[in-house]
C-alpha cells in the first residue's frame, strides 16, 4: 500500500523530529539532571486527559467463567488456595459493592449471600448448594477487589479463580493483522541469527578467553585479526534455511519475531555501522540476508514482527543488544544509550530507516508480511522509565511519518505495572505492549536440587502459568493490549552462558533425567499449554527461540526447553494450542512413588522456619487477631504459610483434615507415601505457601505480612526489578 504521506524519507523524518539532537556527547552526563535531549511528547491535549488504557472504574474483577456449579468440585483446591489471599487482603475486612452500611470478613459473610457464615461453610456441599457457593465466591471476589484501595496487577489475582473484565476481552480479534492471522500471534523468535548470542551458538566461534569474543561487537572488532570475518556472513546464509519456515508453519505457527541490530540499517539511517561487520549485499537488494529471511517467511505464509534488538550504545548491556556492558554494576546498564543524545537520535533514525526498508520491500519485492515493528527489545530494567517512554513517543512519530499505519510493539522495560500512568494522553493507535515472561531466572525458580523438589516445582510453575493471566489481563486493560513475545519452557537457570549471573544451587544435576521420563513429558506439556492458553487470551506469544545451533541442540539437556522445534519433537508442545489448558488445575502427582525421600530432619533448610516468618510484622493490629478466633486462623495462615508450629491448624482445617501436631515435619514424606488426594492437596497448599515465603524473603520482606498474598504478582515484580536475570535473555 502506497501512501502520499510515505514520501518522506527516513532522513527527513528524523531531521524533523531530532533537530534538537546532535548536541555534543560531553553533555550526556549533565542530561541526567535535565530534560532529555529528545523531543517531548506532542499530544493533542485538549483538557480531556485520556489514557491508552481503560480506567479502573471500567475494570471489573469477576469470577473466572471456568468456575460454574458443575466445575466447582474441580476447583476446590484452587479456591482453598485463594482463601488466604482473598480473606487476608484489606486487613481482613471487606465491604460490599455498593456498600450497605456494614463491614464483613470471610468469617462473617453477609447473610443475604446464603446459608454460609464463613468460608469453610461455603465449600460444604451439604450445607450450600453449588450454585449458591459459586455466587458467594464471586461476591467475595468482587467485594474484596472493590475494597482494595489500589487497582494494580495483583488486585484481581486470586489463584486463577478470578478474571478482570474491561471490554478488551480477546483483544487479538481486534488486531490490525486479524484478517491475516484469524488467530492470536503464534510465533517463534529467530534468535541468534542477526544478533549473536553465545548460548545459542556455542559452536560459532571460540568464545570467551581465547579470543575475547563475547558478543557481536567484539566479534566484529576481533574477527579481522583472527581471519574469521567471513564466518558471520556464512552464518547469515546457513543458520536458517527456507525449510525452517515451512517447519514452523507445519507446527501451526503463523508468525515470527525477527531480532535485528541497528548496524544492518545504518547506511540508510546515515550513520556509521563501524565496527560491526555487515552483509556484502545492499539492504535494498532481494538477496540481503534479512530480506532473504523475510521472503522465506513470506513464502511459508508467516507474518513477521521485526524487532530492533540492539540499539546504538546498547539499551541493556546484555550480549543480545550486540554490545555487552563492560560495567559489572547492572544498575547502570543501558545508560550509555539512554543518556547519549547521539545514540538516542541514531536509534530513532534507525527505526525510521527500518520503516523505509519495510516500505521498500513491500513496494519492490512484494514482501507485505511485516505485521509490526517492535521499537526496541528490553530497555534495561533500571532505566528512567519516563525517558524510555519519551523515546518510544519520538520513535512512533518517526516511524509513522515514514509508514503511517505500521503497527508497533513497545517492550515494557520489565515494569508492566508502571505503564498505566506513563501512557496517559497517549494518542497513538495500533501500539501494543510486549511483556517477557520467563520462569527460570529467579533463585526461587531455580531452587530445587532433588528430583522430588524438581517435580513439586514443576507443579508450582504449571499453576503459576495460569495465574499469570491476571497480570497480563491487567496490562491489556490498563495500558495497551499485551503479547508475550518471549517465553520458554525452562523452570531453572541451567543453560550455559545464557545468564551472566547464573548461580549453581544444585538445580542442574537432574535436568537430563526429565528428558526420558513420561511424568516430565506430560507436565512440561501441561506447562506449555497453560502458558499458551493464557497468552492467547491477550494478543498471543512468541517462543524464545526456534532453534539453537547443532552443538547446543545435541549436547545440552536444557536445549529442549529453549528450542521450540526441539520441544515439539519431544512432545512438549500441543500444536493444536488448546484454549482450555487452564480449565483444570494441574495433576498433583508430583510425589516420587519410590519413597526415596530423606527424613525431614536431614533437610531442615528446606522448611522455612517460624522465626523467619515471624520476623516480619503483619499489617494488622494484634487486637484484631485476638478479637475473632476464627479470624485469627486466617491471619495465622498468612503469618505461617508453611503451616508449622503447634498452634497452626489452618491448613488442615481448610482441607478438611484433622489438625496435625507435626504437619511441617512430615508433610513431604507423608504425602509421598499416602495415596490420599486430600493429603496431596494439603501438601500443595504447604508447598505453594512455602514458595510464597521464598518470594517474600527474596523481596526482603518489605511488604510485611501481605507480601505473600499475591505470590504471582510478587514473582513478577521480582522478575521485573532485575535483581534477577529474567531480562537477560534475548
Ligand atoms: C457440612 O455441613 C453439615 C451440615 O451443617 C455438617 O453436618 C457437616 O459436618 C459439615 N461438613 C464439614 C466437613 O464441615
Amino acid at each position: 500500500m502506497v501512501s502520499a504521506e510515505r514520501c518522506l524519507t527516513a532522513a527527513s523524518a528524523v531531521a524533523l523530529l531530532c533537530g534538537v539532537l546532535g548536541s555534543p556527547e560531553q553533555h550526556a552526563r549533565q542530561l541526567r539532571m535535565s530534560i532529555p535531549g529528545i523531543p517531548t511528547i506532542q499530544t493533542q491535549t485538549t483538557g480531556n486527559h485520556g489514557n491508552a488504557g481503560i480506567g479502573p472504574k471500567n475494570q471489573h474483577c469477576v469470577l473466572d467463567p471456568k468456575l460454574t456449579p458443575e466445575t466447582l468440585p474441580f476447583f476446590i483446591p484452587d479456591i482453598r488456595q485463594a482463601w488466604g489471599s482473598l480473606c487476608g487482603r484489606n486487613r481482613g475486612v471487606f465491604v460490599t459493592d455498593p456498600p450497605d452500611g456494614h463491614t464483613y470478613s470471610c468469617n462473617d459473610l453477609p447473610e443475604r449471600w446464603g446459608p454460609a457464615a464463613n468460608v469453610n461453610e461455603v465449600l460444604n456441599q451439604t450445607l450450600v448448594p453449588a450454585n449458591v457457593a459459586v455466587e458467594t465466591i464471586e461476591n467475595i471476589v468482587k467485594s474484596v477487589y472493590f475494597t482494595n484501595p489500589t487497582k494494580d496487577a495483583a488486585s484481581c489475582d486470586f489463584e486463577g479463580i478470578s478474571t478482570l473484565l474491561c471490554g478488551r476481552e480477546d483483544p487479538w480479534k481486534r488486531a490490525p493483522w486479524y484478517d491475516t492471522l484469524k488467530a492470536p500471534i503464534r510465533a517463534v523468535n529467530i534468535g541468534g541469527l542477526f544478533v549473536l548470542e553465545r548460548w545459542i551458538l556455542p559452536a560459532f566461534v571460540d568464545w570467551g578467553e581465547p579470543t575475547g569474543i563475547i558478543d557481536q561487537h567484539s566479534f566484529s572488532v576481533k574477527c579481522g585479526d583472527l581471519g574469521i570475518c567471513e564466518d558471520i556472513k556464512a552464518h547469515w546464509k546457513n543458520f536458517y534455511t527456507a525449510q525452517d519456515f515451512h517447519d514452523m508453519k507445519s507446527m501451526g505457527l503463523n508468525s515470527i519475531r525477527l531480532p535485528v541490530g541497528w548496524w544492518y540499517f545504518a547506511k540508510y539511517a546515515n550513520i556509521n555501522s563501524a565496527p560491526y561487520i555487515i552483509p556484502d549485499e545492499d539492504l535494498y537488494s532481494l538477496d540481503h540476508p534479512i530480506t532473504r529471511v523475510l521472503k522465506w517467511a513470506h513464502d511459508a505464509g508467516l507474518q513477521v514482527i521485526l524487532d530492533l534488538h540492539g540499539a546504538p550504545g546498547g539499551q541493556n548491556g546484555l550480549d543480545n543488544s550486540g554490545l555487552t556492558s563492560p560495567d559489572p554494576n547492572n544498575l547502570v546498564w543501558g545508560e550509555a544509550w539512554l543518556y547519549s543524545p547521539n545514540h538516542m537520535g541514531n536509534t530513532v533514525k534507525t527505526l525510521a530507516a527500518i520503516s523505509q526498508y519495510i516500505n521498500h520491500i513491500d513496494d519492490n519485492h512484494n514482501l507485505d508480511n511485516i505485521m509490526a515493528l517492535e521499537l526496541l527489545n528490553e530497555p534495561w530494567a533500571f532505566l528512567d522509565i519516563a525517558r524510555v517512554r519519551d523515546f518510544y513517543v519520538s520513535a512512533i512519530e518517526a516511524v509513522r511519518l515514514v509508514r503511517p499505519h505500521l503497527p508497533v510493539f513497545i517492550h515494557d522495560s520489565f515494569r508492566g505495572n508502571a505503564w498505566p500512568t506513563l501512557l496517559k494522553d497517549f494518542p497513538y493507535p495500533d501500539v501494543f505492549m510486549d511483556s517477557h515472561l520467563y520462569h527460570g531466572f529467579n533463585p526461587s525458580d531455580a531452587a530445587s536440587d532433588t528430583p522430588s523438589m524438581d517435580r513439586q516445582k514443576m507443579y508450582t510453575h504449571e499453576r503459576m502459568s495460569c495465574g499469570y493471566g491476571s497480570m497480563l489481563r491487567y496490562q491489556t486493560c490498563s495500558t495497551v493490549p499485551v503479547a508475550v513475545l518471549e517465553w520458554s519452557l525452562a523452570i531453572d537457570n541451567c543453560m550455559p552462558y545464557l545468564d551472566p549471573k547464573k548461580q549453581d544451587y544444585g538445580q542442574c544435576n537432574h535436568v537430563a533425567e526429565r528428558l526420558t521420563d513420561s511424568w516430565w513429558t506430560s507436565h512440561i506439556r501441561s506447562f506449555a499449554s497453560r502458558q499458551i492458553a493464557v497468552f492467547e487470551k491477550e494478543m498471543g506469544w512468541s517462543f524464545w527461540c526456534w532453534k539453537l545451533d547443532e552443538q547446543a541442540m545435541k549436547s545440552d539437556p536444557s536445549a529442549a526447553f529453549w528450542s521450540f522445534k526441539l520441544a515439539v519433537h519431544k512432545g512438549y508442545i500441543d500444536t493444536r494450542y488448546p484454549s482450555d489448558a487452564c480449565m483444570h488445575p494441574p495433576a498433583e502427582d508430583w510425589a516420587v512413588p519410590q519413597v526415596a525421600l530423606p527424613e525431614p530432619e536431614e533437610q531442615p533448610e528446606e522448611v522455612p522456619t517460624v522465626e523467619d516468618d515471624k520476623a516480619e510484622p503483619i499489617d494488622m493490629p494484634d487486637d484484631h487477631i485476638e478479637a475473632t478466633s476464627s479470624g485469627s486462623e486466617t491471619q495465622e495462615e498468612l503469618e505461617q504459610p508453611e503451616g508449622n508450629g503447634d498452634d497452626d491448624d489452618t491448613e488442615e482445617q481448610l482441607v478438611g483434615l484433622p489438625p496435625s501436631e507435626d504437619a511441617s515435619e512430615d508433610h513431604v514424606p507423608r504425602a509421598a507415601t499416602a495415596g490420599s488426594s486430600a493429603l496431596l492437596v494439603a501438601v500443595a497448599a504447604l508447598i505453594l505457601a512455602a514458595a510464597a515465603l521464598v518470594y517474600r524473603k527474596q523481596r526482603g520482606g518489605g511488604s510485611g505480612g501481605l507480601a505473600h498474598f499475591a505470590p504471582i504478582a510478587d514473582e513478577r515484580s521480582a522478575l521485573n526489578r532485575g535483581g534477577s536475570a529474567a531480562q537477560e535473555v534475548a
